[in-house]
């Protein structure tokens, strides 16, 4: 269980330790409360892989029997990294005196030493249990690698429809945290997006406008929050609703996939509502990078759904006319919304580092980071944390329900 100093105790969580992920920071400690995502299977090849997790160097294999490891990156007899050691003999061995660690981190060999030295059993070093489900590495970097929480069973990872995929890993060199809270702020979306898939398509028209924005809700979820955004349905007594869910410590579930960019029939879709889950795991590497891993699962009747959405994505490209003088960094970023995004979330700075003026639109924002702060203050007390399974619970499915459709107003 994670141990609070007497000092730590008597300071407060505030906002600006959100964007901060590295060992004894409060919002790293609490990072490392849960499993995170740190590669995809299919991406680890017979060669180890560097990493950097929360802001540890890291090295992450398979041994030559399948097994995961993930070690500190710096072989720990004169830091050469591990990045460049054979995979061989039961573990992986550094290219530069011989040291074998194994996956849990235990020396087996040190070839310069007397035959019957006792060193290699005492040299012990950095490693994390690993796990892999539905063709992601998950880590565990918290306090109890010994006995570690169970990893939740992911929705679209353990309990796939006919169709599913794991899309390549996206890099991003800004903080975690602008893109995680990104999805508590839907005003962007009708305004930031409008020149990309929304506004262009059935849905879209019929629900996202820049001059007459949806009803927005915040509900705090045990898993984090969830947002919802409301339009007046097609018959009097229903209501068009696309929700976007925030599940601590950094996943979110977009359910408009199938509305705005596979851009199928809205009409069709909203008899039955969107039947695709769209997650994303993000990681942050340190406070200026971060990984973001995305699991798809389509259990609708469109046959060869994720060729078709690639083929419509690749598409929505940039629309924007780039003047040979504007050398802006971002330039073309209008109609592609992963552009878009990027754009607004990269140049923000660190929130806590940054001024801002909040209004009303922002209510999302304000709730959300309330939301973490308390997370982070339970964790740091030894509580658990909103998002955590714990042992309990182990066998039941993690879903997130993100209803992206029409419904029946339910009058309270
Ligand atoms: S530095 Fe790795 S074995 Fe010496
Ligand atoms: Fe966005």
């Amino acid at each position: 269980m994670a141990k609070v100093s007497a000092k730590r105790k008597n300071k407060s969580v505030t906002v600006a330790d959100i964007p901060h992920v590295g060992p004894g920071t409060p919002c790293g400690d609490w990072f490392r409360r849960y499993w995170v995502v740190v590669g995809i299977a299919r991406d680890l090849y017979d060669i180890p892989q560097a990493v950097k997790v929360l802001s540890e160097a890291l090295v992450l294999f398979r041994d030559e029997f399948g097994k995961l490891g993930l070690l500190g990156l710096h072989c720990p007899h004169r830091g050469t990294s591990l990045e460049y050691a054979d995979i061989e003999c039961g573990g992986i061995r550094c290219p530069y005196h011989g040291w074998l660690f194994d996956v849990s981190g235990q020396c087996l060999e040190m070839p310069a030493e007397p035959k019957d030295s006792k060193f290699p059993q005492k040299v012990k070093h950095l490693s994390y249990p690993v796990q892999e489900q539905g063709g992601l590495i998950f880590a565990y970097m918290g306090p109890d690698r010994d006995d570690p929480p169970p990893l939740p069973k992911y929705g679209p990872l353990v309990d796939r429809g006919s169709q599913w995929q794991i899309e390549p890993v996206r890099h991003a060199d800004y903080n975690w945290f602008n893109f995680f809270e990104n999805s508590a702020d839907p005003a962007h979306v009708c305004i930031l997006h409008r020149h990309a898939g929304y506004g262009q398509q059935s849905w879209g028209n019929q629900f996202f406008s820049y001059t007459e924005m949806p009803h927005f809700e915040f509900v705090e979820m045990d898993y984090g929050m969830k947002v919802v955004m409301t339009k007046p349905g097609p018959k009097p007594g229903t209501e068009f609703v696309d929700e976007m869910s925030l599940a601590l410590p950094s996943i979110v579930q977009v359910g408009d996939t199938e509305f705005v960019h596979a851009k199928m029939d809205a009409a069709a879709l909203i008899e039955e509502g969107s039947q695709c889950e769209h997650w994303m795991f993000v990681t942050p590497n340190d406070d200026e990078h971060f990984m973001l891993f995305t699991a798809d699962n389509y259990k609708g009747p469109e046959a060869n759904f994720f060729e078709k959405l690639k083929a419509l994505r690749e598409k929505e490209a940039p629309v924007q006319e780039v003047m040979p003088y504007d050398k802006r960094q971002f330039m073309p970023y209008k109609g592609n919304i992963r552009k878009e995004d990027l754009m607004t979330q990269g140049t923000q700075g660190l929130l806590g580092e940054r001024s801002e003026q909040l209004s009303v639109s922002d209510r999302g924002v304000i709730k959300f980071r309330k939301i973490v702060v308390d997370a982070i203050e339970t964790g740091l007390h030894g509580g658990r944390p909103k998002g955590m399974v714990d042992k309990k619970q182990a066998t039941e499915i993690y879903r997130l329900d993100t209803r992206v459709g029409v419904r029946v107003i339910i009058k309270n």
